[in-house]
């Protein structure tokens, strides 16, 4: 079995241990944040934990009313630009934790007044002894080198870190997020049928809205990486301005449509494009009236809408493994590609 999928399986242990032993500490993050008055959040990351940051960026904003935005590295590292970060928090966000743009801008943020926070999986890395609180994923040291367990960590841990912001997001209800995890891994067989029609698939879009607008960045990174398909990602508002028009018979669309305020919109979409005879494969959980569509896997839990992007994302997952792995590829072995990459 390849590290990608074992460490797709890993995930509810990884993230219940990621939960337990975060917890006290987050609560202690609540307290001081509290006598903080943290006017603006800055998330900075690279690739997948980029990804996560986009989760990050829509959940904190949504569920703590403090503006969000997502740091553009150069901003720092290239241009040397002058910025007042007081009252800001900024969290870096890096599976090795040696990520140099990230750490710069890390460096760079406290000098300019903000507070710094790190999520890593590693607790010896430069990013975890920089800033002035690490949080650790705990996902256990990742051999592949396409992020999944790490991914959902950081999801993981950026829905604690709301919760200690004041959000609406409790850490017991985070608690039951391994749970779902875990039933999402039950439609491994599913999967496993509706893959073989996109053995021979080259290119796809994968839209989603929301909370879960990451999660399409994120599947697309898989396929990228690890099954060489052309993935282009977009929201189902963006798509109408343009993309829409590369739509035609048996384009492969795949819309991730979680039950809540995101639903009748992705629902447009995957009528639209399916009266443009596109292929639509639909994630989505049990129960929920889909409309037509060429195929769907579906989450056998019913999860409220703000705690989907975990759960949803690991179907994602587990079809970009089986596709590299049907087309023959290996997914540990993405070409020209190492786990740690240096960029500025
Ligand atoms: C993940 O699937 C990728 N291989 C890659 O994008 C990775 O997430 C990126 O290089 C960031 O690494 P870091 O989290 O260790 O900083």
């Amino acid at each position: 079995m390849s590290f990608m999928m074992r460490e797709i399986l890993d995930q509810p242990r990884a993230l219940l241990r990621c939960y337990q032993a975060e917890h006290n500490h987050v609560i202690e993050l609540k307290k001081f944040a509290e006598k903080q008055d943290f006017r603006m959040i800055l998330l900075v990351a690279r690739g997948t934990s980029d990804n996560a940051a986009l989760l990050g960026r829509y959940l904190l904003e949504l569920t703590t009313g403090i503006p969000v935005s997502l740091c553009a590295p150069s901003i720092h590292t290239l241009y040397h630009a002058k910025l007042d970060l007081r009252k800001a928090l900024v969290i870096g966000i890096s599976q090795s934790g040696e990520g140099n743009d990230i750490n710069t801008v890390l460096k760079t943020a406290r000098r300019q007044g903000a507070f710094t926070v790190g999520i890593t999986n590693e607790a010896k890395s430069t990013m975890a002894g920089i800033v002035d609180d690490a949080f650790f994923v705990r996902a256990g040291t990742q051999r592949s080198v396409a992020a999944t367990k790490t991914y959902t960590g950081q999801l993981l841990m950026l829905y604690m870190l709301a919760a200690a912001l004041g959000s609406h997001v409790k850490l017991e209800h985070v608690g039951e997020i391994p749970k779902w995890v875990a039933s999402s891994l039950e439609i491994i067989p599913e999967i496993r049928q509706i893959v073989e029609r996109y053995r021979f698939m080259r290119q796809c879009v994968v839209v989603a809205r929301g909370l879960n607008y990451a999660n399409a960045f994120e599947l697309s990174l898989k396929l990228m990486e690890t099954c060489y398909v052309v993935a282009e990602r977009f929201s189902a508002a963006d798509f109408l301005h343009g993309p829409i028009a590369m739509i035609e018979s048996d384009f492969p669309v795949i819309l991730f449509m979680p039950p809540g305020k995101t639903y009748a919109d992705m629902k447009k979409l995957a009528e639209r494009v399916r009266k443009l005879r596109a292929d639509t494969l639909i994630i989505s959980a049990e129960g929920v009236r889909l409309p037509g569509h060429t195929n769907s896997v579906r989450i056998p839990a019913s999860i409220s809408e703000v705690y989907t992007p975990i759960p949803y994302i690991v179907p994602g997952q587990l079809f970009a493994c089986l596709l590299a792995e049907l087309k023959g590829i290996d997914p540990d072995k993405p070409r020209s590609l190492k786990i740690v990459t240096r960029t500025l």
